[in-house]
Order: C-alpha cells, then sequence, then structure tokens
C-alpha cells in the first residue's frame, strides 16, 4: 500500500514543549495526563520515570509535578503551590493566554463566554480563572445562548484552543446581534489549523485514510471528522496495532495524518505497517 503523509501532522509547539520539560525532570510526576497519548505516556514513565498523579491527595513532600498543556483549574494550582512540592507548569503558552484573557476581563467586570467543551480539562482550567463563578457560561452551540443570562452589559469572550473558527464565528454574531459590547479574543491555536487544513486536502486526494491519536482527545476527533467529509474510508488509531488488513482492500493510496499529541515514533509504526500491506 503506498501511504503519502499530510503536510502538517502530529505534535505541536505545546505539547513538543511538555514533553521536553518531563524529559529534563526524571523521576517527577504529571498532574493529571501530561498530554492526550497513552503511549507517550507510557514512555516517559519507563524511559523517564514520570508518573501520573490523580489528586493533590497524591502528592508527598519534595515532590516534583509537572502541569500538563492543558492545564488545570487556578485553585488547584494555588493549592499545589502551598505544598512542599517542587511545581513546573508546563501548560501551553496558547492555553495560558485564554486564562490571563478570562482573569483580566473579568476583573473589568465583563461576563465571560467560553465556546468549548465544559467537560474539557483545558476549558474547566480557562473557566476558573474567571472572578465569578456563576458569570462564566460555556457553550458549543449558538443555540445554548438563548437559555444565558448575562450578569453584565458587556461579554468577552474566548474559545478552546482546538475548535472550529467557522462556529466561532457563529456563536459571536449571535452575541453581536444581541448585546452592546462584546470583545471577542480569537484563542483557537494555529497548530490545529495547520494540521487540520493539511488533512482537509490530503483527504481529498487519497481513498482510505487513517488518523492516528488518543481518541479521548477533542483535537484528533476533529481531524476524523475533517477527513470523513471528503474521505468515507477514514478510520482512527491509536497505534499500528489496531490497522485492519481489509480497510484497503481494493484501495491504492492510503492518506495518514496525526493529532497534535502523536508521536512520530508511533507514526511511524504506523506508516511501515501499512506500506507491508498489499
Ligand atoms: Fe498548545 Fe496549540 Fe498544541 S494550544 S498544546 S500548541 S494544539
Amino acid at each position: 500500500m503506498k501511504v503519502k503523509l499530510a503536510a502538517n501532522y502530529g505534535f505541536c509547539f505545546g505539547v513538543k514543549r511538555a514533553i521536553k520539560i518531563a524529559e529534563d525532570y526524571k523521576n517527577s510526576s504529571t498532574m493529571g495526563p501530561l498530554i492526550h497519548n497513552q503511549d507517550e505516556i507510557n514512555r516517559l514513565k519507563n524511559d523517564f520515570n514520570v508518573g501520573l498523579y490523580n489528586g493533590l491527595e497524591d502528592v508527598k513532600d519534595n515532590d516534583t509535578i509537572i502541569i500538563r498543556t492543558h492545564g488545570i483549574p487556578k485553585n488547584d494550582l494555588k493549592n499545589l503551590r502551598k505544598q512542599k512540592a517542587k511545581v513546573i507548569n508546563a501548560t501551553c503558552p496558547f492555553v495560558t493566554t485564554p486564562q490571563q484573557i478570562v482573569k483580566k476581563m473579568s476583573k473589568e467586570n465583563y461576563s465571560i463566554l467560553i465556546f468549548g467543551d465544559e467537560h474539557h480539562p483545558e476549558v474547566k482550567g480557562v473557566a476558573s480563572y474567571a472572578e465569578d463563578a456563576q458569570d462564566v457560561h460555556i457553550i458549543m452551540e449558538p443555540s445554548e445562548l438563548e437559555n444565558l443570562e448575562f450578569k453584565n452589559n458587556k461579554i468577552a469572550t474566548v474559545a478552546q484552543t482546538t475548535k472550529k473558527k467557522e462556529k466561532y464565528l457563529e456563536i459571536v454574531n449571535a452575541l453581536i446581534l444581541k448585546n452592546k459590547e462584546v470583545r471577542v479574543f480569537n484563542t483557537i491555536c494555529d497548530a490545529t489549523f495547520e494540521n487540520q487544513d493539511a488533512a482537509r486536502e490530503i483527504s481529498k486526494e487519497v481513498d482510505v485514510m487513517v488518523v492516528i491519536g488518543g481518541k479521548n482527545s477533542s483535537n484528533t476527533k476533529q481531524l476524523h471528522a475533517i477527513c470523513k467529509e471528503s474521505c468515507d474510508d477514514s478510520y482512527l488509531i491509536e497505534n499500528e496495532s489496531e490497522i485492519e488488513e481489509s480497510w484497503f482492500k481494493n484501495k491504492t493510496l492510503c492518506g495518514v495524518t496525526a493529532g497534535a499529541s502523536t508521536p512520530d515514533w508511533i507514526i511511524q509504526q504506523v506508516v511501515n505497517k501499512i506500506e507491508l500491506i498489499n
């Protein structure tokens, strides 16, 4: 099987940076999974003895704790800093930006609207920076605006870094129709655009598409959805063990892309395996 890689794929700047930090701090632990990729987390554990903590109760004196790329809620960070542990912040700078915007704008009495998934750690972290927890609203669809009541007559809005800009525009349009003052911050990350644009292009020219990444990564799921728009036979896998030969029957060219948390060594293993399929 012939394989073609997307022009942009895989690790973004923020994830590369976090992994480098974890490799530099051997024997440390991360607060929550460092990135959305179990294989890479296993590699860091095996090669660098980087452990995984699920909450503050796991922290012991003299531990070194790394904050994951998606960040953690403000109070968790505050409480962590009170412990006798060394705290290394690997939050991606593109995630720190919306956190700081929310903090600043809510101090200036703006109601906060976040376009994103309320269950996603990044969004939970960003929302936690609002001064008034009752006046931060999280939505996925413009229609959800109907039921919202903002405390202030001025609104500031940010987006989860991995969201689609077209949908964000729809939300912003709907907001402006009903409110006098709306401050819009485009916090969507370019790395996501680049991988998405490249996935859109390549999925038009191949007859089967393989998307590699964590199944709980919103970024990878979005890449998969984009590929599906042009290529029905698009499959989402975490690693080479999930490849099924039947996907490639009567196909000649396989496109490959990978989510922003997928390491090159996993991509290479997938490519090698697909290339061996006749
Ligand atoms: Fe950061 Fe963007 Fe990656 S927000 S973690 S550089 S996808």
